[in-house]
């Protein structure tokens, strides 16, 4: 294969590097377009064809529905690992050893606090405001607290935020939570596993023990492991592109986090049980709803179907839909919301609708269902996305100040007014 491209504009022919990556996915090096050209830029809404960066974390092969963490299969590391150790996998490129893994925790849960003031934070927030707000708001208030900005050449400061986050979030989650549900609120306990803390933080009543369910320790550790990263997807975009100003770690991820939130992204888990519970509602007809998600004058879409880049499957569906099923019999919970999702997922993989436009069950398809049999309230969901997307949005943060990468400021092609002299006021 030559190695350039040559674009021609105009009679002018310009050649342009190809770049190959590990596992020969090709680009074109357009960093001198603009120079060499006189100004001429590229558009391109969406990003659907433009890489922002080069990046050694995750791999995906849309097509294939292929995922990998540093080169890790997902399959094997949500059978084999826990998601504590892929959180080191991501931020840090090796899976740990024992040791390593026994002091990432070990000062992970020496910051498990916060400043007793972000609950004065947090009570301003009125019972009704939706998690994801409280959390991102909640997450940008740590600055003021933490408020020395991170030296990125230095290792041990780096470490020492990642730590701090990494102990300090799942406290912010739990206090989002028992806030909406007048819990008191409370910490967790240093005894304990990452996951199961973060279980015991959210649920715990104040008058009895909280006693821990493996069975739902093991499915929030695979979904966690499922969400914790997804390459440049549009939160991951908007940490670097924030981080990419020297905002710090902290203000980078609450950007994140209000990325997340959207309906087309994060908040689809919520979005999907929503629609589910409307459709149980309006009697369980799952093809009234396929037949609206077809229809181009309703703007009706079926949440948890479709993705910007698996056009083949969603590797996270299938691992996601078994532990669904596991979940849900193991807790021997009988709920018809499943059967009007396998109703909508067997009659979607047979539509032509649906199969032209390559349109399969996503990953946020299933997780809303085991959410629901853990007993995490519906508005929750979004902020449990955001706990697994974590080390991955770290790993992101990292990566592109390492990497010294410049700020990300994108171009665009204007199409409004060419100058006019100014009206005044009395003329308009
Ligand atoms: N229901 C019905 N039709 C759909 C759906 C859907 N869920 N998704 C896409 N389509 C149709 C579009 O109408 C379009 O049809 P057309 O070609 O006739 O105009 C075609 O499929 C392509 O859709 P686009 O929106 O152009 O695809 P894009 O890659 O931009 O969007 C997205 C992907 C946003 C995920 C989309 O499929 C969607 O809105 N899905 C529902 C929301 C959802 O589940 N989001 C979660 C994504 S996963 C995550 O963030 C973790």
């Amino acid at each position: 294969m030559s190695d350039k491209a040559t674009l021609e504009i105009n009679g002018n022919k310009y050649d342009f590097p190809l770049v190959t990556g590990t596992e020969n996915e090709v680009a074109i090096d357009i960093k001198t377009l603009r120079g060499v050209t006189g100004g001429v830029t590229t558009i391109d809404p969406g990003y659907k064809n433009t890489g922002s960066c080069e990046s050694a974390i995750t791999f995906l092969d849309g097509e294939k529905g292929i995922l990998r963490y540093r080169g890790y299969s997902i399959e094997e590391l949500a059978e084999k690992a826990d998601f504590l150790e892929v959180a080191y996998l991501l931020i840090f490129g090796e899976l740990p050893n024992t040791e390593e893994l026994e002091k990432f925790h070990s000062d992970i849960k020496k910051h498990a606090v916060v400043d007793d003031d972000i609950k004065k934070i947090l009570d301003a927030f009125p019972k009704s405001a939706h998690p994801m707000g409280v959390l991102a708001s909640l997450t940008s208030a740590l600055t003021a607290f933490n408020p020395t900005s991170v030296n990125v050449d230095s290792e041990e400061e780096m470490y020492n935020a990642i730590v701090r986050i990494l102990g300090k979030f799942p406290i912010l989650v739990a206090w989002t939570m028992r806030k909406k549900q007048g819990m008191p609120l409370d910490y967790g306990s240093s005894s304990l596993g990452y996951v199961e803390n973060i279980l015991q933080m959210m649920f715990k009543r104040p008058d009895e023990e909280y006693k821990q369910n493996p069975i739902l320790v093991n499915a929030l550790d695979k979904l966690l492991i499922l969400h914790a990263d997804h390459e440049q997807n549009c939160s991951t975009s908007t940490v670097r592109i924030t981080g990419s100003s020297h905002a710090g770690l902290f203000v980078s991820l609450s950007a994140g986090i209000s990325a997340l939130w959207g309906p087309l992204h994060g908040g689809a888990n919520q979005a999907v049980l929503e629609m589910l519970e409307d459709i149980k509602e309006d009697g369980g007809d799952t093809k009234k709803y396929m037949a609206k998600a077809k229809d181009k004058s309703d703007p009706f879409r079926l949440m948890g179907f479709g993705h910007r880049v698996y056009k083949n499957f969603d590797p996270r569906a299938k691992i996601i839909k078994v532990a669904a099923e596991e979940v849900l019999g193991d807790l021997g919970v009988e709920d018809p919301i499943l059967d009007i999702a396998k109703g909508l997922s067997e009659e979607a993989l047979k539509d032509p609708y649906f199969v032209d436009r390559k349109l399969y069950p996503n990953v946020d398809f299933y997780s809303g269902i085991i959410y629901r049999a853990m007993g995490i309230p519906v508005e929750m969901f979004t902020v449990m996305f955001a706990l697994g997307r974590l080390p991955g949005w770290i790993a992101q943060w990292k990566e592109m100040r390492m990497r010294k990468e410049p700020i990300g400021r994108p171009r665009q092609l204007y199409v409004g007014e060419t100058y006019r002299p100014f009206k005044d006021i009395s003329e308009r």
